[in-house]
């Protein structure tokens, strides 16, 4: 698995537009998720990505994975992607993994509310 051993779009963005936070309860592992975003022809679109977790391999390799997906996509089209879309993209995850690939879609979906009510 290559999100496994060579995460993608790991770190922190200093110049993020917004970033989202969320917390796993099962394990207390945090995940931040950094937005940029740019508006073209009056969409929104998600020019760059990255993410911050302290979690576990999973985590990191979903995290990875939601990343990729988000990048180039408009804030709509992001906030479609959803944990299930993740855990298929990696070939299915153990279930009891489950709750870790939640948090990098919840992190995004967090990170663009906030950039929206930013916006307001
Ligand atoms: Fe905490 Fe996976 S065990 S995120």
């Amino acid at each position: 698995m290559e999100h496994f051993r060579n995460p993608h779009n790991i770190g922190e963005m200093k110049d993020a537009d917004s970033f989202g936070e969320v917390g796993n309860p099962v394990c207390g592992d945090l995940m931040k998720i950094y937005i940029k975003v740019k508006e073209e022809n009056g969409k929104e679109i998600i020019e760059d990505i990255s993410f911050q977790t302290f979690g576990c391999a999973a985590a990191i390799a979903t995290s990875s994975m939601v990343t990729e997906l988000a990048k180039g996509k408009t804030l709509d089209e992001a906030l479609e992607i959803t944990r299930a879309d993740v855990a298929k993209n990696l070939d299915g995850l153990p279930p009891i993994k489950m709750h870790c690939s939640n948090l990098a879609a919840d992190g995004l979906h967090d990170a663009i509310k906030k950039y929206r009510e930013k916006k307001k």
